[in-house]
């Protein structure tokens, strides 16, 4: 059983259905870039079961630096091909790490972190950044979270206004 904040779901998949019907409702009408990752951050954050970190991380002057998000107060500037955060944004692809105490160079921002996925954001062919999500569970996210978080940050850029 799959619950968001307010629906129990049967599958994942539907889970993550609704969460993007949630999140188109939230974007709605706005296009900035910074209340709807705030809006996205608490969204994930307060809806998908076992998670201890959700937000976002900032391309700026070649490296990342923090931005919105919920959980524990978290490093603010990450390089680029560093962590599994910079790794994400300078290979351009989805990462997920079952157990991060085996992923070489991994950033304990949260000791309590044991899993940890990251989107990288890409629009019009540039990295604008990424959303990472942690759990205190080992191997916490599979390949439907990646496919539905894609969804979910796919929807956002599109949503948004950058630069
Ligand atoms: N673990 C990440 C750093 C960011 S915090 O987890 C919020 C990394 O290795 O890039």
């Amino acid at each position: 059983m799959f619950a968001t904040a307010s629906t129990r779901h049967e599958t994942k998949a539907s889970l993550y259905a609704d969460l993007l019907l949630q999140a188109r409702g939230l974007f709605e009408g706005e296009r900035d870039a910074g209340a709807n990752a705030a809006n996205l951050s608490a969204l994930i954050f307060t809806s998908l079961p076992d998670l201890n970190w959700s937000g976002f991380y900032w391309m700026k002057g070649g490296g990342l630096v923090l931005g919105a998000f919920q959980g524990k107060p978290a490093c603010v500037r990450i390089a680029l091909g560093k962590g599994v955060c910079g790794t994400a944004a300078r290979d351009r692809r989805t990462i997920l790490v079952p157990d991060v105490d085996a992923f070489p160079g991994h950033i304990a921002c949260d000791s309590a972190s044991r899993s940890e996925i990251v989107i990288p954001l890409v629009h019009e062919g540039a990295v604008l950044g990424v959303l990472d999500v942690d759990s205190p569970k080992l191997a916490r996210f599979d390949e439907e979270d990646a496919r539905g978080l894609e969804a979910l940050a796919k929807a956002f850029i599109e949503a948004s206004d950058f630069g």
